[in-house]
C-alpha cells in the first residue's frame, strides 16, 4: 500500500530519492538545516520505503515548492500530482479570510505542462518578468 505522510521526511529518504533521480547532493548538514525550515513536506512509502518526496519553503506570503520527485519506477501514477495537490492544500488551509499569498517554482525542463496542469502559470506574463535565480557555491 502506498501511504502519503506528512512532516516525516528526513535525511536518508531524501539521499534516496534524489539518486533516484540523478540530483546532484547536498551536505547532510545542509540537508537537515533544510529539513529545519521547511514548513511542510510530503514523503511517499510503499513498504516503508521512500518513493516520493516533496518539500514546501515559505512564510505565509511566498511559499516555494521544491524537491518534488518520484522515484522512477513510480512515476506516471498521479503520484507527484497528488503531492502537488496536498501542497496546494496546505497553503490554502492556512490562508485566513480574504488573505491572499503566491506559490512559486522552477519546473525542471520538460516539465512545465505538469505543472500547468495543476494550476501554475508559466512566467514571463502579462503580470511577471521572467523568474530569475542565482547559484553560490563556497571555494
Ligand atoms: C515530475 C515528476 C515529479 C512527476 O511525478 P509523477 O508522479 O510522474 O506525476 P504524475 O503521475 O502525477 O503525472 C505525470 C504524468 O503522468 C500522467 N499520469 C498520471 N497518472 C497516470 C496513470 N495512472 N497512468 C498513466 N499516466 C498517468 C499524468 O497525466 C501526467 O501527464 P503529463 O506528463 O502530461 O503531465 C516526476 O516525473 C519526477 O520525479 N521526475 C524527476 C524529477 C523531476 O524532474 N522533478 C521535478 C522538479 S521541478
Amino acid at each position: 500500500m502506498i501511504i502519503y505522510e506528512e512532516n516525516t521526511l528526513n535525511i536518508e529518504d531524501i539521499k534516496t530519492i534524489r539518486e533516484s533521480v540523478h540530483w546532484k547532493m547536498f551536505t547532510d548538514q545542509q540537508l537537515q538545516q533544510a529539513l529545519n525550515m521547511t514548513v511542510y513536506s510530503i514523503v511517499v512509502k510503499e513498504c516503508e520505503q521512500p518513493i516520493a518526496m516533496g518539500r514546501l519553503i515559505g512564510d505565509g506570503i511566498y511559499y516555494l515548492i521544491c524537491d518534488v520527485a518520484v522515484i522512477p519506477s513510480y512515476q506516471k501514477q498521479g503520484i507527484g500530482t497528488r503531492i502537488i495537490q496536498q501542497m496546494i492544500e496546505y497553503v490554502y488551509r492556512h490562508l485566513q479570510s480574504d488573505e491572499r499569498c503566491s506559490i512559486q517554482l522552477i519546473a525542471a525542463k520538460g516539465k512545465e505542462e505538469f505543472y500547468e496542469s495543476l494550476g501554475f502559470v508559466k512566467i514571463p506574463n502579462d503580470l511577471s518578468g521572467h523568474g530569475m535565480q542565482m547559484f553560490i557555491k563556497k571555494k
